[in-house]
């Protein structure tokens, strides 16, 4: 692993610390391990050796190649899959299943064909909460009420419209759904968010005005989230620790996929000009030039890639 020395500029030294985290680990990998069988061919190492711990709070954005394992970690976190060795803990406990301690945005979204707008966000908590109250109760005409007042707050927060709420998802575009499935897993209010490349279906005006809203909600009710994305400069203005994974090799001395973990600093700046900043180009370049030395392209002496400032990992 690189170890982020950063010289910071002095404007960002003299920097207040940022609002103290709470210490409680809340995700734990230990020495944790993924391989497939690949029959005749015994077995494909994705994971190896990954020791992380996450604390109650962080922001965590995880960039790395195509194919280095981030959507495997994402999914282990979850609960949907297991390590083939070492273990993994969300709040103290070992994870066997998927429960609501996690919400999740998965790479591949997919919405029930058959509800609408707001009945697919609404769909998790009227489920957990029917058995309890029973539909014919008026407390359950009361959450009910409520919960649509909210699901209609988070679904405009993520820039949908009052016409959309009542469309089918064969109605929606890409970038829709893929806005709907982040209100859904919102909605439930999970201490513990993960999003798997949720922005990537978006132009880039409505994934900055989501950028924003997302980290608003976050500092607002700060669940602990591991944040995919190919993006350098979204992973360092939502983030406040960047993780950044390689693809596994047999030959690695280090034997571990993690190539950089790094606080990033918090910045004084309005959000919409942070990028601007000297400090995050800095920080940006950094954080590039470690990705590009470490890819697969690079390895292969693959023609020189220009390093751009808005130029993603994949
Ligand atoms: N069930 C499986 N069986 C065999 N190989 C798998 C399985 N699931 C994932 N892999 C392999 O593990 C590697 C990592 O997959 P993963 O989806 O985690 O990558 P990723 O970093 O999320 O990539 P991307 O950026 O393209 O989404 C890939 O090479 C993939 O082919
Ligand atoms: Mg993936």
């Amino acid at each position: 692993m690189v170890s982020a020395a950063l010289k910071l500029e002095p404007e960002l030294e003299a920097l207040p610390a940022a609002e103290p985290l709470a210490r409680r680990t809340e995700i734990a990998l230990r020495n944790v391990s993924v391989a497939y069988p690949m029959g005749r061919e015994g077995v494909k190492t994705v994971l190896s050796g990954i020791d992380l711990e996450i604390a109650a709070g962080e922001f965590v954005a995880v960039l790395g190649e195509t194919g280095c394992g981030k959507s495997t970690m994402l999914r282990l976190i979850l609960g949907q899959e297991f390590p083939s060795g070492g273990c993994v803990e969300v709040d103290g406990k070992p994870v066997k299943r998927i429960d609501a301690r996690c919400g999740y945005v998965p790479q591949k979204y997919s919405l029930f064909p058959d509800r609408t707008v707001l009945g697919n966000v609404m769909y998790g908590p009227e489920n957990v909460k029917s058995g309890m109250l029973g539909r014919l109760r008026p407390s359950y005409r009361k959450f009910k009420r409520e919960l649509r007042a909210e699901a209609t707050m988070y679904l405009q927060r993520m820039g949908l419209q009052t016409q959309d709420l009542s469309k089918y998802p064969h109605q929606l575009s890409g970038g829709m759904q893929q806005r709907v499935a982040i209100a859904q897993a919102l909605l439930m209010r999970p201490p513990v968010l993960l999003m798997d490349e949720a922005f990537s279906a978006l132009d880039p005006s409505t994934r900055a005005n989501l950028q924003e809203q997302l980290h608003a909600i976050w500092q607002e009710s700060r669940p602990t989230v591991v944040f995919v994305t190919h993006n350098t400069q979204e992973a360092l203005l939502m983030g406040s620790r960047l993780i950044l994974l390689g693809r596994y090799q047999e030959e690695q001395s280090h034997r571990n996929n993690v190539l950089l973990d790094m606080k990033i600093p918090p910045s004084r700046l309005p959000f919409s000009r942070r990028t601007y900043s000297n400090e995050f180009q800095e920080l940006h370049d950094y954080v590039k030039q470690i990705a590009y030395k470490s890819s697969s392209m690079n390895r292969e002496e693959d023609a020189a890639q220009p390093l751009t400032l808005e130029g993603n990992l994949r």
